[in-house]
């Protein structure tokens, strides 16, 4: 399958039509940004990292959490071929352990472990700086009917459930994550966008070093080694 024109480019990726219209390619790319694209810089390597990542969780989640997601087939180290969807305008995000917005907007020191899992849902609009809404906001605006934000629930738990569960395998906790979801044309929702260093806090189990996106969004340095050392807890040496 190639790539035919260019449908869209975000900050981290690319999306190509194809031949098939119910088939897109996304290809990822190095450049990063955090603060809603005020801060800009280059992670060597994370469009690899994330790509493969990404697309590992995804087949694993599909078999043996039953989430229904995007991903078709691998292409290259940066390149996926993906089911077309439009997106649900919104970020999910779940949070196991305090840390980020969560910490400063309401006051518990990060790291603090949570009760139980929560759920947060973002209005997906730079303009607007992404602001956290209810489900009454998203129904009332349209952005998900209630049965598609059922779903969405539903799947969203359990795709923390086996991704806590799988990152413990490999001595990370998962402290939190951001995820979206997409629509087909015959109104399946999928899980879409992608599972990776950019979109998760890892925390190493027993030194609570930081293996994430937050190396760079805080200027803590080592942030292509935090992505590679990521990638060898999941693939071993075999990458
Ligand atoms: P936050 O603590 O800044 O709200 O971030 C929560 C999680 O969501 C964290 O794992 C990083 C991820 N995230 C994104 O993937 N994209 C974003 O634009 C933001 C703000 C956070």
């Amino acid at each position: 399958m190639e790539k035919k024109e260019m449908m869209y480019e975000g900050k981290a990726k690319k999306v190509y039509a194809t031949d098939d219209p119910a088939l897109c390619i996304v290809s990822y790319k190095d450049d990063a940004t955090a603060f809603n694209g005020q801060k800009r810089g280059t992670i060597r390597g994370k469009g690899v990292v994330n790509n493969k990542m990404s697309n590992y969780l995804m087949q694993r989640l599909q078999a043996e959490a039953g989430i229904p997601t995007d991903f078709v087939e691998e292409l290259s180290d940066r390149d996926t071929l993906l089911k077309k969807v439009s997106i649900v305008p919104l970020e999910v995000i779940v949070r196991n352990i305090a840390a980020g917005s969560f910490s400063a907007r309401f006051g518990v020191p990060e790291g603090t472990q949570l009760l139980c899992p929560t759920l947060e849902f973002c209005y997906k609009n730079d303009a607007l700086g992404d602001p956290m809404v209810n489900n009454y906001h998203i129904i009332a605006c349209g952005w998900a009917t209630p049965e598609d934000l059922d779903t969405i629930t539903d799947y969203t738990f359990r795709i923390n459930a086996w991704l806590k569960e799988f990152f413990k395998g490999v001595n990370v906790d998962l402290v939190d994550f951001k995820i979206e979801f997409g629509k087909t044309a015959d109104g399946t929702i999928l899980l879409a966008d992608e599972i990776s260093p950019d979109t998760c806090r890892f925390w190493d189990a027993v030194t609570h070093e930081k293996l994430d996106k937050d190396r760079f969004r805080r200027d803590l340095g080592n942030v292509e080694d935090a992505y590679q050392e990521m990638m060898k807890r999941i693939f071993g040496t075999q990458e």
